[in-house]
């Protein structure tokens, strides 16, 4: 068992995801993650648990003695949302998933109402939280920061789990996590995720979600991946690497229509435009080719699904969103529900929830 205490922040910075992943998981060695910091940490067995465990848990909460028991499972625990970057959805439904298992919340949503407007670092911030709260889940323009967070925790006397809730252009673990679960429950009366194919279509370059989905994928067998996009916003070198040494099968291409028509689920993304580096030039890229519409969903299988990680622009129409193969609605919801579950897990409580006679 591998300790992030016992590894300097240089020699661990240095590693790769994969060398990364040891140590940061359970001490207990029930290979849940400690630290939730990328998708790299989630293998196929540990992702069919933690669905597993977020189905057992959204059927327990049906009733109200069922509810009232998972009300019970983490009510000692309490949790800090430090979310330095907007966000709706990520936010409530970790905030949801919070209290269906009981956990007490705090948040910091605005660095201008922390002491880090009077100059106080991310470090010390983070400090302090961990002084008043089990567990941090934290959102971040800056790549990399939770990773450092996590490090300076377990390094810390008092050392509580970080939750990536999104860092920079680079990571979004539980997105990815939440993605999986959606396709997963879209395949299961229907042979499963194995064998599909998967389009991703719009900033592929700069959408952190489709960077954590793609590597989630490849625990999957004979999973096609493609990518949609200009030229300009396509899927970054270094997802290409990973799938090519994986031997995943995948393209990269700009025809919308033409993917669509092989495509099982369709992953449609915004244009991140808020990362641009002069002013307007997202909206100098040509991206009408890139939006899904009623045209697009004609040409989608009776059985495909349509998905996006929200918030959404004009990228989907709205006229798509009646249609039994959209999931993004169902999406967003699967997404409390295994939060819920990596939270229960992360706190060790998974076999008490599947095992428990409710
Ligand atoms: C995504 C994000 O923040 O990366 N949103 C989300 O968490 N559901 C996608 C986006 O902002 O486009």
């Amino acid at each position: 068992m591998k300790r992030l205490n016992e590894i300097e922040w240089e020699k661990f910075e240095a590693l790769s995801l994969e060398e990364k992943r040891p140590y940061l998981e359970r001490v207990e060695g029930d290979g849940m993650p400690y630290h939730t910091l990328f998708a790299q940490q989630f293998d196929r067995p540990v992702l069919e648990r933690l669905c597993a465990l977020a189905n057992r848990i959204r059927f327990i909460n049906k009733s109200k003695e069922g509810a009232l028991y998972l009300k019970g499972v983490l009510a000692h625990k309490r949790a800090m949302l430090y979310f330095s970057q907007p966000s709706s959805r990520t936010f409530l439904s970790h905030l949801a998933a919070c209290q269906i298992l009981g956990i007490t919340t705090g948040s910091v949503r605005d660095a201008a109402t922390s002491s880090e407007f009077k100059g106080e670092s991310r470090e010390d911030s983070v400090r302090t939280f961990s002084s008043y709260f089990d567990m941090i889940i934290m959102r971040s323009p800056e790549q990399g920061l939770a990773e450092r967070m996590a490090w300076e925790l377990s390094n810390s006397s008092r050392s509580i789990p970080i939750i990536n809730a999104g860092s920079g252009k680079d990571q979004h673990p539980t997105q990815a996590l939440l993605d999986i679960y959606t396709l997963m429950r879209s395949f299961e009366e229907k042979g499963g995720l194995d064998g599909r194919t998967v389009v991703f279509c719009g900033d592929l370059m700069r959408g952190r979600t489709v960077r954590s989905l793609s590597y989630l994928l490849t625990d999957f067998r004979n999973v096609r991946q493609v990518f949609v996009a200009p030229q300009e916003l396509q899927v970054p070198a270094d997802v290409v690497m990973i799938l090519a040494r994986r031997g995943i099968d995948f393209e990269v291409t700009d025809n919308l229509r033409e993917a669509v028509k092989s495509a099982d689920a369709v992953y449609m993304t915004r244009i991140q435009d808020e990362w641009d580096s002069a002013k307007g030039a997202s909206a100098r890229i040509d991206t009408s080719r890139f939006k899904f519409g009623a045209e697009e969903l004609k040409l989608l299988k009776p059985d495909g699904c349509l998905l996006h990680p929200l918030p959404r622009r004009d990228e989907i129409a709205v006229c798509c969103d009646r249609d039994p193969r959209a999931m993004y609605w169902r999406q967003m919801r699967n997404g409390m529900w295994i939060r819920a579950a990596l939270i229960a897990a992360t706190f060790g409580f998974e076999k008490d929830i599947m095992s428990c006679g409710y």
